[in-house]
């Protein structure tokens, strides 16, 4: 067995949902706030498309995907972000971005080199730092803070730090946070990153998940330029359009680190079927049905922002995704987590994010609408009966 198998343990979200589940077993609904997977349906053209993109014959997809569907994510790039991009050597389509992500370092780390780290923001996906060590490098993570904005400032790193790492990894809009940046953020971090030789891994799942009529969050693509030396920037399907289950997603940046991986991938066997990839194209084409998306975490934002706020309970971050962050009354995320169960609401405890996380719990807006006021309800009689700490 690999060793760092028993080192790293299991997935650590995996844990919290075997609790759910033991919880859930009784019948009685949980109010669960604990996974980044909404219920809303995926929209029924996307569906539509999968069907009819279903061929009698199958036959196995490529790794470089479909010309078509990397076209659209060519086209998106351009309208999203007024960033010209080749879809034959800037784009790969990928099966979501968590692969993405864990396998990149396979084709970036010299096991046997001077550079093999992965640095990223505590608290964070861990999957950064895991991908990172199962290619035979390590995992770096750095603490995250609020007075920081919850951003990891890569230029304030000790030098010797960078000179060590093969990748950084920014993550805007943020998981656990919800934390964004701007265009000045990306530029201050690619121009540390390319002065220590470290590529710059930009993980952008959420950049489409911001309330409705708010700026949309910019890309690193933007901020690089014209000139995409150096960055590799990982989008999804997932969040924006409702497809975590179709698995679809890109890697756009470098040509020269996108043909590592287009050498790389063929290995794996984790290419998207071909009638996701239509699918895939149907929803990176389209922007009506991301709106309605919004307008529906925004409503779930507004309610549970007001209970936060009037329980006295302190939000931080929280400016796009689904997720809202708060820091445990008492300090103790994991003993509040445990308090909340017991009125079956389900949240995360910011430490299973990283010990940066610790203090603080994660709200993915993942309750329907109604869902979130009955849960915020039974949050605001345990306040009042003194179940759980807060000011009501
Ligand atoms: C920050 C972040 N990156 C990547 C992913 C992976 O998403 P997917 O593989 O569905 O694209 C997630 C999923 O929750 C995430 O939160």
């Amino acid at each position: 067995m690999n060793p760092l198998l028993r080192r790293l343990g299991g997935y650590p979200l995996a844990r919290f949902q075997d609790l759910k589940l033991q919880l859930a077993a009784d019948g009685t609904p949980l109010h669960d706030f604990s996974v980044g997977d909404p219920v809303e349906p995926t929209p029924a053209f996307i569906r539509r498309a999968l069907v009819e993109g279903l061929d009698p014959v199958s036959q196995y997809p490529t790794a470089a995907g479909l010309a078509d569907l990397r076209g659209a994510i060519a086209d998106w790039v351009a309208r999203r972000f007024g960033v010209a991009v080749d879809p034959a050597t800037q784009v790969v389509p990928t099966a979501g971005s968590k692969e993405a992500i864990f396998h990149i370092p396979l084709a970036l780390v010299d096991p046997a080199g001077p550079k093999r780290a992965a640095i990223w923001g505590d608290p964070g996906y861990p999957v950064y730092g895991r991908g990172q060590q199962f290619a035979g490098g390590v995992s770096d993570p750095v603490r995250l803070t609020p007075a920081s904005g919850w951003r990891l400032e890569l230029g304030d790193l000790d030098p010797a730090r960078l000179d060590a790492a093969a990748i950084a990894w920014v993550n805007h809009p943020h998981n656990p946070t919800g934390a964004t940046a701007d265009l000045d953020y990306y530029r201050r971090a690619l121009a540390a990153a390319r002065a220590a030789g470290v590529v710059l891994g930009s993980d952008e799942c959420y950049v489409d998940v911001h309330p409705e009529g708010a700026a949309p969050p910019p890309s690193l693509l933007q901020a690089a330029d014209g000139d995409l030396t150096g960055v590799l920037v990982a989008f999804s399907l997932s969040k924006r359009s409702g497809m975590t289950g179709y698995r679809s997603g890109a890697l756009v940046g470098d040509p020269e680190l996108i043909a590592a991986q287009k050498v790389l991938r063929p290995n794996i066997g984790t290419a998207s079927p071909d009638f996701v990839q239509r699918a895939a194209i149907a929803a990176w084409g389209d922007e009506a049905h991301v709106a309605d998306r919004r307008r529906v975490f925004d409503a779930k934002r507004a309610i549970v922002r007001e209970f936060l706020d009037a329980a006295g309970l302190e939000v931080s971050g929280s400016d796009a995704t689904f997720y809202v962050w708060f820091a445990a009354p008492g300090g103790d995320d994991a003993a509040y987590a445990e308090a909340l169960l017991a009125q079956r609401i389900v949240a995360s405890p910011g430490r299973a994010f990283g010990p940066g996380g610790q203090g603080w719990l994660r709200l993915a807006l993942v309750p329907s609408v109604e869902g979130c006021k009955e849960a915020v309800a039974r949050w605001g009689d345990a306040i009042s009966s003194g179940a759980l700490p807060g000011s009501p």
